[in-house]
């Protein structure tokens, strides 16, 4: 997969270079480039931002720097993301849908967000990574590029994968290492018993028990779905 960031800020993307993602960059299985919108602006001083027309608070990045970036890297399959707290909230679905798709483009917007006029020249994707308001969209992109990155085959070990957090309607069962003793505080005596259907089912429970504390709107929508 090929994933291509728009962005004011490029320094923000040094995660990128670490662990699991750098591994599959180093594998081939992901590549990723990232562009400085400001690279694209036709102002003299390069300005990629301006006051909102009807008046209010900050700055908005104006519509022709994100145009040509776009149209500069932009193919026939491309999908385009802009994070934005006015869009869909991003979730586990989504991720591995996106991991199907052969080529990305991040947009992250920054200070007020961007001209609406973007949105009629192209189509884009506006996903929301929670309920809160961030300063820019470098963050978001690189919350879903991890997400979306984990559901390529071979970044991850399939297993991994399979009992993970939503990837059955259930958040994932609590898990320990070693030392089997720590400062007295034991691990539960089930891992340690070698009985596979015994600990196939504790997780089980487990996972059932922190779905229903924690999140019980994943139990409750599954639920309604059925009734559907
Ligand atoms: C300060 S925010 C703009 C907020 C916008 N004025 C509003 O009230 O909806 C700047 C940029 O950060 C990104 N952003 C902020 N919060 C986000 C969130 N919860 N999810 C995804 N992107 C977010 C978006 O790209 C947004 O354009």
């Amino acid at each position: 997969m090929k994933i291509d960031i728009l962005t004011l800020f490029s320094n923000a993307f040094s995660y990128l270079d670490e662990s699991i993602i750098k591994k599959a960059k180093d594998k081939n299985l992901i590549e990723i480039n990232i562009s400085n919108i400001r690279d694209y602006s036709l102002d003299k001083h390069k300005k990629c931002d301006d006051y909102p027309f009807g008046g209010g608070a900050g700055m908005l990045m104006s519509v022709q720097p994100i145009y040509d970036a776009i149209k500069a890297v932009k193919k026939r399959n491309s999908v385009l993301i802009f994070p934005s707290p006015k869009g869909k909230v991003f979730s586990h679905q989504d991720a591995k849908e996106l991991a199907t798709k052969k080529h990305l483009i991040f947009i992250c917007g920054h200070y007020e967000g961007v001209d609406e006029r973007l949105f009629e020249f192209f189509e884009i994707k506006q996903y929301s990574i929670g309920d809160f308001v961030l300063t820019g969209g470098e963050l978001p992109s690189m919350v879903m590029i991890d997400s979306i990155a984990r559901q390529i085959k071979g970044v991850i070990s399939n297993e991994s994968l399979s009992e993970e957090s939503f990837s059955n309607d259930l958040l994932e069962y609590p898990q320990y290492t070693r030392p089997a003793v720590f400062k007295g505080k034991k691990v539960p005596e089930v891992l340690l018993s070698g009985n596979h259907q015994e600990i196939a089912k504790w997780r089980k429970d487990m996972s059932k028990q922190i779905t229903k504390q924690n999140r019980p709107d994943l139990i409750i929508d599954k639920t309604e779905e059925r009734k559907k």
